[in-house]
């Protein structure tokens, strides 16, 4: 299985490059998704990226911190209408679609009814899965960019999940919604905040979930911590840590890794942390972000941008279309940002440099501290000479249930992704509200344009709006859940 967590194995990433009419959709993507074409990214980036101007930048209006009116009624607290089975619609079966594909399938009551993916070899496998599964041939979308809009609008879709380039996250989440599907999508969940502004305004409007799939917030550790938190374990919490530190320089350069040079063609618009989810998320739970308080402004500083450029001259070939790229983002993005009750977490993004994987995952309050990467922990008063101790102490009386009810979970990333499909599959079905919601994926994704505009402004602090328009302040349960009763 691909796992952009993991080393990649060069025999696993080899995936088929043709089409099935003969042209390779990743040849074709290699020229011209630089300037966009094919992948939609005209509507967002408007045309060719410039160092001090760069496209893409979120318009300045978009930043006020002030929330515009609410047009629905809020979706904090809103279930899902209850279902014995889900029905299930995927659109996009790469590296992530195609894998987490097998996840649904192991659930009971889920059904998958619909595939949405341009190249057809990867639909046609993901339509095989489905069948040696036990479930009728499902509907097939392959024919363009759009085809998605036409599996949204089937009627036997309960939820449809996104697993395609960031860019189309937007649009597909928006035409979920406004064809009544809950909709449940990769990170960053947009990368905009108007986008983001309008994700939430349309989930009040249509009463629809539009959740950011944020399968670090089901990590064992992350859901130990939340325990702990909870518990009173840190004392009164002050501070903590997220980071996306992956180097991703190989995979980016892969030309059969992901389809087209979507993900590094990012490192040419922007300069802030694309990716703060992994991080964010985990440590936003911690602190009950949305539920009890609320993040309020970011700061945000980038390095020079040389960790791509250096890597292509040691690796690519003169010719390569890499050649035509002018890489901007920051290698290392690290911002700070303060919530309502005063505490401060730091966020890290850094895809572009040698360094092992860390997520950095640490949570400090005053009564002690825990620190992932290797795991350690120091607590009073079980720790007091100055020594880490040991995290794995912790577990049987901290672990979450669902850890303890799956053991050994199927699937990538230490069994975190079937632990957070199972549970909102599970919230689905038994018609509960959702451990997180639209209001918290806004939240997770703001430091994406908000830190590219901290940076281009010298690290000045960035309003991050109250995308809950005051209900942030009401203490309500998340991924921190109670085991519902059968
Ligand atoms: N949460 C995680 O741990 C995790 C891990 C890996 C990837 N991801 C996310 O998953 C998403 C996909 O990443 P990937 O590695 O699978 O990339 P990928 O390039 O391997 O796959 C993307 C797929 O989307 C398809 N696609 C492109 N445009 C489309 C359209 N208009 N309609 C339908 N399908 C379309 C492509 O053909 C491709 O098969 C990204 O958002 C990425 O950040 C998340």
């Amino acid at each position: 299985m691909h796992d952009e967590h993991a080393i990649p194995n060069p025999d696993e990433s080899a995936t088929p490059d043709d089409s099935a009419d003969g042209t390779s959709r990743r040849a074709v993507l290699r020229t011209a998704g630089i300037a966009g074409a094919g992948l939609g990214l005209g509507a967002l980036t408007g045309g060719t990226a410039h160092a001090d101007a760069p496209q893409g930048a979120p318009a300045a209006a978009a930043t006020a911190a002030e929330a515009p009116p609410r047009k629905g009624k809020t979706m904090v607290g809103v279930p899902f209408e209850r279902r014995s089975t889900v029905r299930v619609g995927i659109v996009g079966l790469g590296n992530r679609g195609g894998s987490m594909i097998d996840l649904f399938l192991a659930i009971p009551g889920v059904k998958v009814v619909a595939l949405c993916d341009p190249v057809k070899d990867k639909t046609a496998a993901a339509a095989k899965k489905v069948t040696a599964a036990g479930q009728p041939a499902p509907a097939t979308y392959t024919k363009g960019d759009h085809d998605f809009e036409n599996l949204c609008k089937r009627g036997d879709i309960d939820f449809v999940y996104v697993a395609t380039p960031w860019d189309w996250h937007f649009d597909m989440a928006k035409t979920a919604m406004l064809n009544g599907k809950h909709v449940g999508v990769e990170c960053p969940v947009a990368l905009q905040l108007d986008q983001l502004w309008e994700l939430v305004d349309l989930s009040e409007r249509t009463r629809r979930h539009c959740m950011q799939l944020e399968n670090c917030c089901y990590g064992k550790n992350e859901m130990r911590v939340l325990r702990m938190a909870h518990a009173g374990k840190f004392g009164d919490l002050l501070h903590g840590a997220g980071a996306y530190n992956h180097d991703l320089r190989g995979l980016m350069f892969d030309p059969d890794y992901y389809e087209g040079p979507w993900r590094r063609l990012w490192h040419t618009r922007l300069r802030g942390d694309l990716y703060p989810n992994h991080g964010f998320g985990p440590v936003s739970n911690y602190m009950d972000i949305n539920r009890g308080d609320r993040v309020t402004h970011i700061s945000s500083f980038g390095t020079p941008a040389l960790g791509l450029a250096e890597y292509r001259k040691a690796h690519m070939p003169a010719g390569d279309p890499s050649w035509k790229e002018t890489y901007i983002e920051s290698d290392r993005t690290i911002s700070l940002v303060q919530t309502a009750k005063g505490r401060v977490i730091r966020l890290e993004h850094d895809v572009s440099t040698p360094h092992p994987y860390s997520r950095i995952n640490s949570l400090g309050g005053t009564k002690g501290v825990f620190e992932d990467y290797p795991e350690r922990i120091y607590l009073e008063p079980d720790h007091t000479n100055d020594e880490w101790g040991d995290f794995g102490k912790y577990a049987e009386e901290f672990d979450h249930w669902l850890w303890k009810e799956h053991a050994n979970p199927p699937g990538g990333h230490g069994g975190m992704d079937y632990i957070m499909i199972f549970r909102l599959m599970q919230t689905m079905q038994l018609g509960l509200v959702p451990d997180f919601d639209v209001y918290d994926a806004a939240v997770w994704t703001s430091p994406v344009p908000l830190s590219h505009l901290s940076i281009k402004a010298k690290g000045a602090p960035q309003a991050i709006p109250d995308f809950t328009r005051g209900m942030w302040k009401k203490a309500r349960p998340g991924v921190d859940s109670e085991k519902p009763q059968a």
